[in-house]
């Protein structure tokens, strides 16, 4: 099991550190590139374990993906009904994004197939997919949730829908704000007989929206709401190219290294600054956090911008309301600048980090503490109090969680000893060259396998 030792920083963070290609964004374009008819040309991949992941279970489904350099893809693409039966199951390894998207593409599908996952992945709930696309006629079912009445885990077995019948019209109004949950029912509507009409509490990202406006489809969005009516649309999709941005929620990190460690000034370039996705920008601005943004126009139909962040007093801030699903996998990074904050950080309204690679309020109130920084944990999130002097050294485990794992490196950056941050292997799963990104920052880390 892998284990980091950090070292607080010994001087300032100084640098611009390129970031991993989005993963969600990743994800989205290996499936839709499947789906489409043609050569997709993807530039720019980071190969982080989750992509793989979903690229993987496409081969397994007949589809061809060739790798002529390591950033790049090529995808040839089968149509909406050109997916064949994987003669194994489906490995989506640690990637929720890649179990639950699939589901939604598999519903429509005359095939059976089995999706697996990994010890992580096996304890989150499944029932948010399965329900709605049950509604709609689809097949899937679970292992019952070992702790969670009525709700179900992987091993899912998905289809076949049977012969004759189509997936049905569904209006959903889904209670959780996932985008998750909202690209699985909008997949399954392009392969339905009727209209897909999805609500959501208020708006995760949108980049399966983006994506199936960009190739033609018959989408439709306003405000939470969004509409997908296939009736008219001859249910293909051309192939496209794309340069996926950089990940703002691996930018997130450098970034916050520098915001905490005095004197730092850190530059990511090419990172995705899509609105669904900036809440942790916001958070940063609100607590006094150094950064300026400078947009670059866009990329694959996604804005873009450098971010410069340097080092600044920071002051607590309530954190909550709509802001939460736009920052969803950053939460754990704002609690780093909430421990350097003057005063104490309200996080609510965030009881869905309970559902993630990790209960992520349970997992950061067991860091914080761990670190010397006092918390409470409370039913849909934490309050933190910040704190002035060094943070003191720590054990912790990431319990297999890749943000959590690096938010502890940054917080060991301001320990008054090295830290030990177990279970660190997971990095890989969303920024495989994180460590060598903190080293060429300036920091020693050394890696204990
Ligand atoms: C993702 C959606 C979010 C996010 C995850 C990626 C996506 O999950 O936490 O890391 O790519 O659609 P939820 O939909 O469960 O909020």
């Amino acid at each position: 099991m892998t284990t980091l030792i950090v070292h607080p920083a010994s001087g300032p963070l100084v640098g611009s550190v390129p970031v991993p290609s989005d993963k969600s964004i990743g994800h989205r374009a290996l499936l839709f590139g499947a789906l489409c008819e043609g050569q997709t040309r993807i530039a720019g991949f980071s190969r982080g374990e989750d992509n793989v992941s979903t690229a993987n279970a496409l081969r397994a489904m007949g589809v061809r993906i060739d790798e002529p350099s390591p950033a790049d893809l090529i995808i040839h693409g089968v149509g909406l009904f050109g997916l064949k039966p994987s003669e194994h199951d489906l490995d989506c390894g640690n990637s929720g994004t890649t179990m639950r998207l699939l589901c939604g593409v598999l519903a429509g599908q005359r095939f059976r197939a089995v999706l697996v996952g990994d010890e992580t992945l096996s304890r989150r709930p499944m029932m948010r997919v399965a329900r709605p696309l049950r509604a709609r006629g689809a097949v899937i079912d679970g292992r019952p949730h070992p702790t969670r009445p009525g709700d179900i885990v992987a091993p899912l077995v998905v289809g076949p829908l049977p012969e004759g019948r189509d997936l049905l019209d569904l209006e959903y109004e889904s209670p959780v704000a996932s985008a998750q949950v909202k690209s699985a029912i909008l997949l399954s509507g392009l392969l339905a007989r009727g209209v897909t009409r999805f609500k959501e509490p208020t708006v995760s990202r949108d980049h399966t929206e983006r994506m199936l406006r960009a190739l033609g489809c018959p989408i439709r969005t306003v405000g939470p709401i969004v509409e997908v009516d296939p009736s008219a649309w001859e249910r293909r999709m051309p192939a496209f190219d794309i340069e996926i941005p950089g990940d703002v929620s691996a930018a997130a990190f450098p970034l916050v290294a520098a915001q905490i460690v005095e004197g730092s000034r850190v530059t990511a370039r090419g990172v995705g600054v899509n609105p669904t996705r900036t809440g942790v920008l916001e958070i940063a601005r609100d607590m006094g956090a150094g950064l300026a943004i400078e947009p670059q126009g866009e990329r694959g139909g996604e804005p873009v911008a450098e971010l410069h962040a340097w080092y600044a007093p920071l002051r607590a801030a309530v954190i909550g309301g709509e802001t939460v699903p736009r920052a969803i996998d950053e939460i754990p990074i704002a609690c780093a600048l909430a421990a350097r904050a003057h005063g104490t950080t309200r996080i609510s309204d965030a009881d869905e980090l309970r559902h993630k690679e990790s209960d992520r309020i349970a997992t950061m109130v067991h860091v914080l503490r761990a670190f010397g920084v006092s918390c409470e944990e409370r039913p849909d999130g934490l309050d933190v109090q910040g704190r002035s002097e060094p943070l003191e050294a720590a054990d912790v485990d990431s319990r297999g969680d890749h943000r959590i794992a690096m938010t502890a490196a940054v917080l060991a950056l301001v320990a008054r000893a090295p830290s030990r941050v177990r279970d660190a292997a997971c990095i890989a799963t969303s920024y495989p060259k994180f460590i060598a990104t903190l080293r060429a920052l300036g920091v020693r880390v050394d890696v204990e396998e």
